[in-house]
């Protein structure tokens, strides 16, 4: 495996994109190719037999690009299949959710958690298996929020937006009178609705970001396997999407922060 080949990302749809924005920041010279299903988003309302069959060909997919490493930057696929990705894959593997619990029971100060996900996501309680392993002290506070993913792919999340507060206060208002003083956004559409959560929570709630986690761990299991890029030119990640690319140029700027110079080619996932 040579360290110059790219680091594969992929998500149901476009949630990714904000641990791709991270994962630019982190690692400026590597090459990303990233893959968005966004012909068969959302995952997070699937059954975990769908979501499994479904990550493996997102897998496959990138591997057949020379990957050196996978993400999952979707915290659907990391809780539901993030096992089976990484006893089967012949790459180095992470999802979002084990850095991302990592950082919540370092954070938190009252250990009190709170996790907001997909159905599938809170329904498998991976987050709080998790952090319960870490920490067996920390108190955890589930909520799935599926109405965000609807959110956020389509524009609405402006903090003044009377829609995204609404809903953001029924979905948030249980880990707020629970006293939690950290809360995991463990699904990677999220970041894009902090402002309005932070907004409902208050300035002394931390909120944890899954792709900004994920990509500084990334950086360090590249490391530990010799697989850092040798060379330091900034590089321009690759994107490929399952439905057409116009529904990926209307709202990439949103999740990368920027609008960028790039190539988006729409593939059949199901071939692979
Ligand atoms: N980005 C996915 C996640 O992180 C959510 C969208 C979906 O339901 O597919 O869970």
């Amino acid at each position: 495996m040579s360290s110059s080949n790219a680091i594969g990302v992929f998500d149901s749809g476009l949630g990714g994109l904000s641990a791709v924005k991270e994962l630019m920041n982190v690692l400026p010279a590597e090459k990303i190719i990233y893959f968005g299903d966004t012909g068969r988003v959302p995952y997070g309302t699937r059954s975990r037999d769908t979501i499994r069959k479904y990550a493996f060909q997102d897998a496959e997919f990138l591997l057949k690009h020379n990957v050196k490493m996978i993400i999952a930057a979707c915290g659907t696929v990391s809780s539901v299949a993030g096992d089976a990705l990484e006893a089967r894959l012949p790459v180095p593997y992470t999802g979002v959710v084990n850095p991302t619990a990592y950082t919540a029971v370092r954070e938190t100060r009252n250990g009190k958690i709170g996790v907001i996900g997909t159905a599938a996501t809170v329904g498998s309680h991976s987050y709080k298996l998790r952090l319960q392993k870490l920490d067996p002290g920390v108190q955890v506070f589930e909520q799935a929020c599926p109405l965000f993913v609807s959110l956020v792919e389509n524009g609405i999340i402006h903090r003044d937006d009377q829609i995204t507060r609404l809903v953001v206060r029924r979905y948030m208002a249980d880990l707020k009178d629970n006293g939690v003083d950290t809360v995991i956004l463990g699904c990677t559409h999220f970041p894009l609705l902090r402002e309005a959560i932070s907004d409902y929570m208050g300035e002394g709630v931390t909120l944890v970001d899954s792709g900004r986690e994920t990509a500084g761990y990334a950086a360090k299991v590249l490391k530990e396997n010799g697989l850092l890029n040798d060379d330091t030119a900034v590089k321009r990640p690759e994107f490929f999407v399952s439905d057409t690319p116009e529904g990926f140029e209307n709202v990439a700027g949103l999740f990368l922060g920027r609008n960028m110079e790039h190539t988006v080619t729409q593939i059949d996932i199901e071939q692979y």
